[in-house]
């Protein structure tokens, strides 16, 4: 069908320029629109207050105490910003091989999450579920003794951690450990513990990309992990069926949103998993693409306002619902004056 309406197409019938003359034009034939209601802000939480401490890697970006946070949060509501997404920084004292900090119910998350959600409720509220803050060995899960990640056994943890925050009061649980069968065994739990509201958003593509590496500065699990990889469970980044299929299980296994991890790289993968499921489908702009844009517009080779709202627009083009971006506020902000 469209192919064949192209062949109709020549010149000078068609001049595509004539659409392309005038402002008000241009704006008629938008296929796609960024809205501040596609984005997602992910923060990192500090242990106590009045805490800041810049990311070197990651210009712009602060690790906060709480109470620094509520600002960010009512920012998100001012600017439309539907979710703020907690990701921990865990002392080093508290760290262990089980990482079994990640279940105590007063433990940094779970308090960050009952404090905004009383302060907050319109805001929605989306936490990680995953080891790697909280593991001595900064693995997303617990290691057998030749130090391979144990599936079974590293979930039962997760659905652990997972009915703590929600239990507390989180809106979206995100699972991005990738270990097999979690989001079948998070949704069992939820639904055991009449959990029934809190959503699941599904790491469920999620590549073991080299494009994580300020993230890892960030929350501090860069020593622990050391040389280590996690490619035992996070998928290959020649592979895209493979994604196709991880999607499949976490739908059936209850996932109420699906994301492909990292985000402009894999594109592709975004718009496949969009055509083949139809499903609420998300990107994670991680913190390697937001180091890369932010390092080359401070260094004038880049400018910093158009690529962040071209490089955002691309995962709405590509089929995303919505963008998990370390540049929401920013964005929004602009989104905002522009109207
Ligand atoms: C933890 C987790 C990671 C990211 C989100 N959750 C890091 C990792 O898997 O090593 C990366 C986010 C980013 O790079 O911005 N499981």
């Amino acid at each position: 069908m469209k192919s064949q309406a192209n062949s109709l197409l020549n010149f000078p019938a068609h001049r595509p320029r004539r659409m392309r003359r005038d402002d008000w034009s241009r704006r008629l034939m938008q296929e796609n629109h960024l809205n501040t209601n596609d984005l997602i802000y992910p923060v990192f939480l500090l242990d106590g207050s009045k805490q800041s401490q810049a990311v070197t890697s990651m210009p712009g970006v602060n690790r906060v105490s709480l109470d620094l946070l509520f600002s960010s949060a009512e920012e998100c509501i001012t600017l439309g910003i539907p979710v703020m997404a907690l990701f921990p920084v865990i002392d080093a004292a508290l760290k262990t091989p089980d990482g079994k900090e990640a279940f105590n119910s007063n433990g940094l998350i779970p308090t960050a999450v009952r404090e905004l959600k009383k302060r907050f409720p319109t805001l929605g509220l989306m936490t990680d579920v995953a080891l790697d803050p909280y593991t001595s060995h900064g693995q997303d899960g617990i290691l057998d003794e030749q130090g391979r990640i144990l599936n079974d056994e590293t979930t039962a943890i997760l659905v652990r951690q997972a009915i703590v925050q929600a239990q507390a009061g989180v809106d979206i649980v995100a699972p991005s450990d990738m270990m097999d069968g979690r989001i079948g065994k998070i949704r069992e739990a939820l639904e055991q513990e009449k959990l029934i509201h809190t959503r699941i958003m599904a790491y469920s593509a999620k590549y073991a990309s080299a494009f994580y590496g300020p993230f890892r500065d960030a929350v501090g699990s860069a020593n622990n992990l050391g040389k280590a990889d996690k490619k035992t469970y996070q998928m290959d980044c020649a592979n895209t069926d493979e994604a196709l299929r991880e999607v499949a299980l976490d739908i059936s296994e209850g996932a109420d949103m699906v994301m492909v991890k990292p985000g402009m790289p894999y594109l592709d993968i975004v718009r496949r998993v969009r055509d083949e499921f139809n499903y609420p489908t998300y990107a994670y702009q991680v913190s390697g693409e937001y180091a890369m844009l932010k390092a080359a517009a401070q260094n004038g080779w880049l400018d910093h306002d158009a690529v962040m709202m071209e490089s955002l627009l691309a995962f709405k083009r590509a089929g995303a619902d919505g963008i998990l971006t370390y540049f929401a506020l920013e964005a929004a902000r602009l989104l905002k004056a522009i109207k």
